[in-house]
């Protein structure tokens, strides 16, 4: 039975705000300062204390007192348990505006850089639906809520098949529906769970290492192929040929089906040998008139529309011309570079995950381009003085580096080049304004451009142009 605990209940606290990471701010009569979960500016709440810290504390709404104007009703039953879509309660434009506020601040505080440079944000036309990757675990153990444990009701731990709890790695939150992929992902998904319940198939208990089912890998295009990687805790092998077989006569959207066994004790497959059960083993998708073959292991932007408006946003303000060498720092599969490849003389990518430059590779050939090489490596150690000298200085380096930003190596390096023009795309404007602070030794930042890839979050794409100061 689940252990119950009373926790601490503040009321009248007034929001006025969004934290960097999602959270709304409030304050109480005495000034105390909240982050509150469930929460958006212009509520008044009270908060169930999770968490005290000395200036501050944090936890989620207990009840709504008043209701902010910008509050819409959200669309998920497991809105505020699950924790994928913090801000699904909170008007999409508000989020935009917010997002756009994150951006801005960021470039004041911390990268000394004019606000004004900052142009308005490039919302998503489609606000659900937008993921094409979604991946869901298996757990022995179900994640109860606050109200679960505070009730007199003795929960079993019953198995779970969804989401992760942020914070609770051994605990699963039971999905029955998740608007951010297509609706076939539902369906896949609960059709397993019922299949799994109905064979009493075992459930993964990731303290033990043991159980069968795992985790899915929903993967879909545009135009509605999907790509399933069903992961097995244990070799069964009767049981995983009847439920590949169940799914494959269920769904007949399934153009590849892999499963693989994965006895390790973490759950990254990267390292693992894929059992192709039915298809030709990879996606196609389309970025205009880009095609990329996207396998099993492939990164691909989870965001498909708005990737392909993120990387033509790049193309439009890089304004490349025919002559002009390109660099591709940090490319993932080639995606920025084979995109702006046509628009230019030459493209160099460099990536540090050699299976991603594998299908780099095969991208090149799959679009019969000419000009683009790609090279596995961290960018700090290849992109050296030997490799300027055998590629030339380029004229223009796009750069997309992972959320920590790029090592100061890198800025070194880049204000060494010191080539006419950069590209700075970026998950994570803090780094991204952190690393333009650096570059301002050369280059002035003449435009962000913020693009929205998630929609109910916080998470907001920004792209910077730096020019050479002459
Ligand atoms: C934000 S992703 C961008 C991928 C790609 N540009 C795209 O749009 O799909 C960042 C990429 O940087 C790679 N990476 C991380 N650290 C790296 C490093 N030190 N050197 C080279 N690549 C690195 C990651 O593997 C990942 O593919």
């Amino acid at each position: 039975m689940a252990r119950k605990r009373k926790r601490k209940v503040v009321e009248g606290i007034q929001v006025r705000a969004i934290a960097d990471r999602g959270k709304a701010i409030g304050k109480d009569a005495e000034g105390k300062v909240y982050f509150v979960d469930g929460a958006v500016p212009g509520d008044e709440v009270s908060m169930l204390v999770l968490k005290k810290k000395k200036s501050f504390f944090v936890g989620k709404v207990q009840e709504i007192t008043k209701h902010s104007e910008d509050r819409v009703e959200p669309k998920c039953q497991h809105f505020g348990v699950c924790g994928g879509c913090k801000w699904q309660h909170y008007d999409y434009q508000k989020q935009l505006e917010q997002k756009s506020q994150i951006v801005k601040d960021a470039m004041r505080r911390i990268g000394k850089i004019d606000e004004s440079v900052v142009k308005p944000i490039i919302g998503a036309e489609e606000n659900y639906y937008y993921r094409n990757k979604i991946e869901y675990s298996f757990s022995s153990k179900r994640w109860l809520t606050e109200e679960e444990i505070q009730s007199d009701v003795v929960f079993d731990n019953h198995p779970a098949l969804g989401f992760h709890r942020p914070g609770a790695f051994d605990k699963i939150v039971d999905v029955y529906e998740c608007h951010l992929q297509d609706q076939t992902s539902d369906r896949i998904r609960n059709f397993i769970r019922n299949y799994a319940l109905e064979h009493q198939l075992s459930y993964f208990n990731i303290k033990e290492n043991k159980g069968l089912l795992r985790n899915i890998i929903l993967r879909n295009t545009v135009d509605g192929k999907w790509m399933i990687t069903l992961c097995f805790g244990a070799r069964d092998d009767e049981q995983i040929q009847k439920l590949c077989d169940a799914l494959l006569d269920q769904f007949s959207e399934i153009e590849t089906l892999y499963y693989v066994v994965n006895l390790k004790k973490n759950d990254t497959i990267l390292d693992q040998k894929m059992e192709l059960v039915h298809g030709p083993g990879y996606l196609i998708e389309s970025l205009g008139d880009v095609q990329y073959k996207i396998g099993p292991k492939s990164f691909f932007q989870t965001n498909t529309k708005q990737a392909y408006r993120l990387y033509s946003e790049a193309v439009n303000l890089a304004q490349l011309k025919p002559t002009d060498k390109v660099f591709d720092l940090y490319c993932g599969i080639g995606s920025i570079g084979l995109f702006v490849a046509k628009s230019c003389a030459s493209v160099v990518g460099i990536e540090l995950v050699k299976e991603a430059i594998e299908d780099a590779k095969e991208n090149v050939a799959l679009n019969k381009t000419e000009n683009c090489e790609f090279y596995a490596g961290d960018v700090k150690d290849i992109m050296n003085e030997a490799f300027i000298n055998q590629y030339g200085t380029p004229d223009v380096i796009i750069t997309d580096p992972p959320r920590a930003g790029m090592h100061k190596d890198v800025v070194q390096s880049l204000l060494d080049i010191a080539c006419p023009k950069l590209v700075y795309i970026s998950c994570n404007p803090a780094t991204q304004a952190r690393d333009l602070e650096l570059l301002k030794e050369k280059y002035e930042v003449t435009v962000c451009q913020p693009v929205d890839m998630f929609p109910h979050t916080s998470h907001i794409e920004n792209i910077a142009v730096l020019e050479i100061k002459s």
